[in-house]
Parts: C-alpha cells; sequence; structure tokens
C-alpha cells in the first residue's frame, strides 16, 4: 500500500512516498481505508527524534495517528462496526498512508455531514482537550485561562470549556482574536506583559488553567493563580520546574469511542468547530509537516491520500 516513510530522524526532507506491506486487521480492530488524515505537532516532534525517551520509534517509520475513512476489513470479535461503514478515529499504525488500523474502543461512525477533512481533525484534539478538562475539573461558572487557544486542540478546549459553562479566557497572536471570540473565548495576546493583560480580561481571577502551547507560560500562570494547583501543561517540558501538572496521553480519553461519537454529531450539526486551514494530497507531507512546526496553524492541517 502507498504510505509515507522515513528511515531516519531528522527535518521534513526525511519524508518520502513508498510502497510499504499491507497491514491487516488483529482481534479488536479494525481496517480503514484512509480518506483523511490528520497532521499534529507530536508527527514533527517523533520524526526529529525528540520524543524518543518516550516513545522509541522503529524505523522505517509512518506517521500519523488520526484519520477518517472507510472500514474495509474487520478482526476477530469485532461487532460493533461492519465493513462499508464510515468512521474517524485513532489508529495504532501510521495515518499517513492509505490503510491504517484501529482498536474499535478509539473509532466512532462518521456522521454524513461531516466532511472527511473535518472528520479527521477531531480525533485528537477533542480527546486531548476533553481529558484536560476533565483532571482540571473545569466546572461552570469558573473562569479557565486557555494559552495556545486558537491551535487544534486549543480550539478544541475552549468549545468545550464554554459548553460546561465556564468563561474561557484564550491567548494567541492578535490576528487570531476575532477568530477566538466565534469559538467563545475572550482573546488575549500572549508574550510579555501577559500577567496584566490576563488579570484585565479576567479580574474575577482564573480558577484553572490549560497550557496547550507550551511555549513558556508556566510561570505567569503560577502568579495568576497564586500557587501550582489546578495548572496542566500538556507541551511545556518544563512542567516539573514549576511544579504544575503535565498531562501525557496523545488523544487517548476513557470512553473514547463514545464521546467522540459525542463530538462528531456536534460537530456534523456546527455546534463544535475544528477549522482545517488547508489540505494537502498525501504525497506532500513534508509540506504539511513544515507548516506545523513553524506553529502558527489556526486549526488543523489535513492529508488527503486519494488526492493527487
Ligand atoms: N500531551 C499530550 O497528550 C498532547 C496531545 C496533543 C497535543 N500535544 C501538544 O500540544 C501542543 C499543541 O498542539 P496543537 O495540535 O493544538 O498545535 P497547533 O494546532 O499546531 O498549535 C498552533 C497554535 O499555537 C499558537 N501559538 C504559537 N505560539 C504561541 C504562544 N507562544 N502562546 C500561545 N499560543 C501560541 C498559534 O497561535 P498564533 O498563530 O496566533 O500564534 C497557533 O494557532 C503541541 O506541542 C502538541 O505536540 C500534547
Amino acid at each position: 500500500m502507498e504510505a509515507i516513510v522515513y528511515e531516519e530522524f531528522g527535518g521534513p526532507d526525511v519524508l518520502r512516498p513508498a510502497q510499504v506491506e499491507d497491514v491487516h486487521a488483529g482481534p479488536g480492530q479494525i481496517r480503514v481505508e484512509v480518506r483523511a488524515a490528520g497532521v499534529n505537532p507530536v508527527d514533527h516532534k517523533i520524526r526529529n527524534g525528540w520524543m524518543e525517551a518516550a516513545f522509541p520509534t522503529r524505523l522505517p517509520a509512518t506517521p500519523g495517528s488520526e484519520f477518517a475513512g472507510v472500514v474495509d476489513e474487520t478482526g476477530r470479535g469485532v461487532t460493533e462496526f461492519a465493513v462499508g461503514d464510515e468512521v474517524l478515529g485513532r489508529s495504532t499504525t501510521g495515518a499517513y498512508a492509505a490503510y491504517v488500523l484501529a482498536d474499535v474502543g478509539a473509532v466512532a461512525p462518521k456522521p454524513e455531514a461531516l466532511g472527511w477533512p473535518e472528520a479527521a481533525a477531531l480525533p485528537v484534539a477533542t480527546a486531548t482537550a476533553a481529558r484536560v478538562l476533565d483532571e482540571l475539573a473545569v466546572a461552570a461558572g469558573e473562569t479557565l485561562l486557555v494559552h495556545g487557544a486558537s491551535g487544534a486542540v486549543g480550539s478544541a478546549a475552549v468549545q468545550l470549556a464554554a459548553a460546561r459553562g465556564a468563561t474561557v479566557v484564550g491567548t494567541a497572536s492578535p490576528a487570531n482574536h476575532d477568530y477566538l471570540r466565534v469559538l467563545g473565548a475572550v482573546p488575549v495576546a500572549y508574550g510579555e506583559g501577559l500577567v496584566d493583560r490576563v488579570r484585565e480580561a479576567a479580574p474575577q481571577g482564573v480558577a484553572a488553567v490549560f497550557d496547550v502551547a507550551g511555549k513558556g507560560a508556566l510561570a505567569d500562570s503560577v502568579e495568576l493563580r497564586g500557587g501550582t494547583d489546578r495548572i496542566t501543561t500538556i507541551a511545556d517540558p518544563d512542567a516539573a520546574h514549576h511544579g504544575v501538572a503535565f498531562s501525557a496521553g496523545g488523544g487517548s480519553l476513557p470512553d473514547e469511542g463514545r464521546r467522540l461519537a459525542e463530538y462528531a454529531e456536534a460537530a456534523a450539526v456546527g455546534g463544535l468547530r475544528i477549522p482545517v486551514e488547508r489540505t494537502f494530497p498525501l504525497r506532500e507531507a513534508a509540506r504539511a509537516q513544515e507548516l506545523s512546526e513553524a506553529g502558527h496553524v489556526r486549526g488543523k492541517l489535513v492529508l488527503l491520500p486519494g488526492e493527487r
């Protein structure tokens, strides 16, 4: 089958299209013909060799962990999905490929009204955001500060927290402030002077902080909270130094399939939006990762294996 592979760690130029061994569904798994695959920052971090301590990678490797597509093979014991079903989810094999394998617990039906790219944009962003909001126990009436609110996980976090009844203050560059208002957040610029700007935007104080961006906002977060509790980062390697929680786990989420189905239904009727900034043919994965690595994507980048 066609897939994007890399045989050594390095920059985007190590990625190339190749023919690789077909994959087949094991017990509890489905094989899916990929129509769209989401690009995540962790894909380039792994490709650069930066994640070896956490996720050792056997080379050659295929990047990617989320997809939308059509079930074309079911493994032993699978009753939840059948060949021909349209689905989205998190994969156990690289999703920058014509086919992926997925455990049925990490898959949900794709509503007909949801496009392929929009479906592939959901799994990691929504599951990560939901997991951290649960860990932070964000509740109605509270104020949540989200660092990095205009990216994929941030966009999901703003909307899911607002849906819980929280007030959300979100950081982004000024170009993304109107976008954040539409999502339901009070926008604030990141960088020098952040503490004062957040205090002005939220004179009531912030009850919890979700650091999505991981770009050095933890000291300011501790100052704003007056302590280290209810501050979680998913990307700042200095978490332990600041005494705050680091939430690992990629897109894993308890009861993942059911909750992903709920988010997909909401997205299909416009109640949840992870906008797709741009799509690329699968063979242009290197360009997509380059753009992702530059760090200023609004929403999501998506690869389309069927596009030439
Ligand atoms: N631990 C986990 O389980 C887990 C799971 C998923 C993701 N992650 C990590 O979480 C991070 C975010 O993922 P993502 O998919 O949301 O990334 P993304 O979509 O690529 O994020 C891009 C966004 O980051 C914003 N940004 C850039 N610099 C910023 C800064 N200094 N302060 C605030 N925002 C800034 C940009 O806004 P502007 O363009 O306005 O600057 C842009 O909209 C990545 O490092 C990823 O690897 C971790």
